[in-house]
């Protein structure tokens, strides 16, 4: 490896044992790049009593190296509200971040950057949640968490890719309107008698599969397993194997054990699935989610160096918003 600074050398060592479980994904040369910020941000977890959130599509250098708590967004929320430590980095992106504080406000929550926001959050405002109330009065708005705590406020209860039908069906109701991703509201409909009135909002991610990718996939790749989350086009999970939360897919590769996946979703997952289930190899169309990849190492060093950069919700916003989200945490 050449010759390093003694004190990438020292990081190197304390940081050897964690290498060795991702040492499949990340190259050696990689981690030499990695070892300073993650034994810095090892020591400032200790220094500042804090925890690291991470989703499921951080880096594997960020996954498995510093998180404390990794999930998809419903485990990270109810985490969230059980953390005791002084402070909360979110690995993750600004939704994410704004729901951790409304479940722990008294809890100092760092987002590392405040770019990492999220195609569906911008696709929607309070105003129009207030219009589309007016537009179908008595219905009841189950609101996506990938949404600002703004329009969580203008909703009824919460909901994610994890428990959307299940959420929509505990309400009783006929009807309700399901913001704002278009795809996971459709694909909701189909699961349910509930009848959805859906939002136009897209992931910029997720949208980009197509079900000619599937043929293609299953083609070249014969027997594949192919797993899709529910924010791709219902067309696609409909051609698919299984669909369901990041979570959902993690689980059923752990239980399915296939012996050759495809994850319809963010790059970074199938790296950092893959460490825990070697026995899975995996396909990897990559579809990079810009402002996941916006977290790095180095970002969340400088958050716990300098305390930045603070989660702050408006006062008047955090008991709706706060109830929506708690509410849906209450159906579990
Ligand atoms: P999950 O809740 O399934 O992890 O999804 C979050 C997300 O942003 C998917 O694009
Ligand atoms: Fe938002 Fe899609 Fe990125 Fe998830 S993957 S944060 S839904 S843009």
């Amino acid at each position: 490896m050449g010759i390093l600074p003694s004190q990438t050398a020292d990081a190197l060592r304390r940081t050897a044992a964690l290498y060795e479980r991702v040492q499949s994904v990340i190259p050696a040369m990689e981690w030499a790049t990695f070892a300073d910020d993650v034994d810095a941000i090892l020591r400032l977890k200790k220094e500042r009593n804090a925890v690291i959130l991470a989703h499921n599509y951080m880096r594997p250098e960020i996954f498995h190296g510093v998180a404390d708590i990794q999930g998809d967004s419903l485990a990270l929320a109810r985490e969230a509200a059980k953390v005791e430590a002084e402070v909360i980095v979110v690995a993750g992106v600004h939704f994410m971040a704004e729901t951790a504080k409304l479940l722990n406000p008294s809890r100092t929550v760092l987002i590392p950057n405040l770019q990492a926001g999220c195609s569906l959050a911008e696709s929607i405002t309070p105003e129009d949640v207030r219009a589309m109330r007016q537009r179908y009065p008595n219905t009841p708005v189950v609101t996506y968490v990938n949404t600002s705590a703004a329009v969580k406020a203008e909703s009824d209860i919460c909901c994610t890719s994890g428990n959307a039908k299940k959420i929509v069906e505990s309400l009783g109701v006929p009807q309700v309107i399901m913001l704002p991703d278009t795809y996971l509201a459709q694909n909701v409909a189909k699961e349910t008698q509930v009848k959805i009135i859906p939002w136009q909002g897209k992931c910029e991610v997720h949208e980009r599969f197509t079900a000619a990718d599937i043929t293609l996939f299953r083609e070249q790749n014969p027997g594949v397993i192919v797993l899709a989350h529910p924010e791709c086009p219902p067309e696609v999970v409909a051609a698919s194997d299984y669909a369901g939360s990041t979570a959902g897919m993690i689980a059923w590769v752990g239980e399915h054990k296939p012996a050759r996946a495809v994850l319809l979703t963010e790059c970074s997952m199938s790296d950092n699935v893959a460490v825990n289930h070697p026995q899975t190899s995996f396909v990897r169309p990559c579809q990079l989610c810009p402002h996941m990849k916006r977290i790095t190492l180095a970002n969340i060093r400088a958050a716990l160096e300098n305390n930045q950069h603070e989660v702050t919700i408006p006062e008047a916003i955090i008991p709706p918003a706060r109830r929506a989200v708690e509410r849906m945490i209450a159906v579990q």
